[in-house]
C-alpha cells in the first residue's frame, strides 16, 4: 500500500523522537512492502516562530488530505508568554477540531519490565496495569464559550462545559466497541452528583449499553475514579470520559505505570479521514537536542497508526513486539532505567542508551 503521512514534529524533543519513529516505519514498509510519504508541517512554537501562528490554515489542510498524521511534541518556555490566542496549544485544539478527532483513545500499559518504576506498591503492581482511556475530545468546557468580564467592579470569568445527545453517543460506542475487542469491561467517569452534563452523559451511555450486553459495565464518580486508579488500577479495562476529566485522569494514570516515555495514543474521528497519532509525554525542552529522549511512546504511536488507520495488524504487532524484545534484552533510555543501584546496574551493562541507539534496536528488533 502507499500512504501519505503529514509529520507534525514540534518542538523540544520532537524532531528527535519523530526521527525515530519514522525511521522505524520505514523499516516496516521495506518489509511488509509499502510506501511511506511523509509531508513535514510546522506545529507549535516553531510556526509561531516562522508564521506567527502556531498552525497556519494551509498545515490543516495538509493534514485533512493526508491518510494519516504523526505527531511528536509541541511547546517549550520560550513560547509560554506568547498572546493566549497563539499559544503552541492552541493549534493542538484546532487541529483536534478541525480534523473532528472526538475519540482519544489512551492506553496505559504497565511493562512488567519496567514494574519497578512505578510509585505504587508492588502488591498493587503484581495485579497488573493494562487500561485504555476513551476520552471525549472535541466537546466540554474545552470548546464551550468562554469570556471574562467586569461585574461590580471585578473580574469574573465563566467557561462553559456543554454536551449533546449525539456527542455523547458517539464516544460511546466507540467506547463500548473498544471494550469488545479488549476485556469487556466499562467504567464511564462523570460527576452526575452535581453537574447536568454528567447526568445527561449518564443517561446516553445506560441507552448505548443496551446495545452492547456482552460489556460489563459500571458508572463512576470522576473522585472517586481518581482514587480507585491508585488503590486498584487492576480493575480498570476501559475507561469512559469527557473531555476534561479524561485530560486529568490519564495523566495519573500515566504516571502510576511508571514511565510517560513509554504510552502512546491515538485521536479519531469518524473514519472518513486521518487520525492524530503522538506520545502522551510533553516536549521536554530540558533535554531537547541531547539524544537523551526516549522515542519508544512515539514509536508505539506508529504501531496504532498502521492499526488504525490502514488497517496494518501484522505490522502494528510487529512494532509492539519489538519494543517489547528491546525492553527484555535490558535496553534503557535514561527515563526507564531506574535510580541508584537499578541505573547504576543498567549502566554496568552497558544497556544505557540514546534516542538513537533506542530506535535502532527496534528496528534490529524487526
Ligand atoms: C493533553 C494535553 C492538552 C490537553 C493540552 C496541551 C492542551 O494536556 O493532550 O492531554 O489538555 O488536551
Ligand atoms: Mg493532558
Amino acid at each position: 500500500m502507499k500512504k501519505n503521512i503529514t509529520v507534525l514534529r514540534g518542538d523540544g524533543i520532537g524532531p528527535e523522537i519523530v526521527n525515530e519513529a519514522i525511521k522505524v516505519l520505514d523499516k516496516i514498509a521495506e518489509k511488509f512492502g509499502h510506501e511511506f510519504v511523509y509531508t513535514d508541517v510546522l506545529m507549535g512554537g516553531c510556526s509561531i516562530d516562522e508564521y506567527g501562528v502556531p498552525i497556519t490554515d494551509d498545515g490543516i489542510e495538509k493534514c485533512k488530505s493526508s491518510d494519516s498524521v504523526l505527531l511528536g511534541a509541541v511547546g517549550g518556555p520560550k513560547w509560554d508568554n506568547v498572546d493566549p490566542s497563539i499559544r503552541p496549544e492552541k493549534a493542538l485544539l484546532k487541529v483536534r477540531k478541525e480534523l473532528n478527532l472526538f475519540a482519544n483513545l489512551r492506553p496505559t500499559k504497565l511493562f512488567p519490565q519496567l514494574a519497578d518504576a512505578s510509585p505504587l506498591k508492588p502488591t498493587v503492581v503484581e495485579n497488573g496495569i493494562d487500561l485504555l482511556i476513551v476520552r471525549e475530545l472535541t466537546g466540554g468546557i474545552y470548546f464551550g464559550s468562554r469570556r471574562t468580564e467586569e461585574i461590580d467592579g471585578q473580574l469574573v470569568a465563566t467557561d462553559e462545559m456543554t454536551y449533546s445527545e449525539a456527542e455523547i453517543e458517539r464516544i460511546g460506542r466507540v467506547a463500548f466497541e473498544t471494550a469488545l475487542k479488549r476485556d469487556k469491561r466499562l467504567a464511564s467517569v462523570d460527576k452526575a452528583n452535581v453537574l447536568d452534563s454528567s447526568r445527561l452523559w449518564r443517561k446516553v451511555v445506560e441507552e448505548v449499553a443496551k446495545d452492547y450486553p456482552e460489556v460489563t459495565y459500571e458508572h463512576m464518580l470522576v473522585d472517586n475514579c481518581a482514587m480507585q486508579l491508585v488503590k486498584d488500577p487492576a480493575q480498570f479495562d476501559v475507561v469512559l470520559t469527557e473531555n476534561m476529566f479524561g485530560d486529568i485522569l490519564s495523566d495519573e494514570a500515566s504516571q502510576i505505570t511508571g514511565s510517560i516515555g513509554m504510552l502512546a495514543s491515538a485521536s479519531l474521528g469518524d473514519g472518513t479521514g486521518p487520525g492524530l497519532y503522538e506520545p502522551i509525554h510533553g516536549s521536554a525542552p530540558d533535554i531537547a537536542g541531547q539524544d537523551k529522549a526516549n522515542p519508544l511512546a512515539t514509536i508505539l504511536s506508529c504501531a496504532m497508526l498502521l492499526r488504525y488507520d490502514f488497517g496494518m495488524n501484522e505490522e502494528a504487532n510487529a512494532i509492539e513486539t519489538a519494543v517489547e524484545r528491546v525492553l527484555d534484552a535490558g535496553w534503557r533510555t535514561g527515563d526507564i532505567a531506574g535510580n541508584g543501584a537499578d541505573l547504576e546496574a543498567v549502566k554496568a551493562a552497558g544497556k544505557l542508551v540514546g534516542t538513537k541507539r533506542m530506535g535502532d534496536l527496534v528496528i534490529e528488533m524487526l
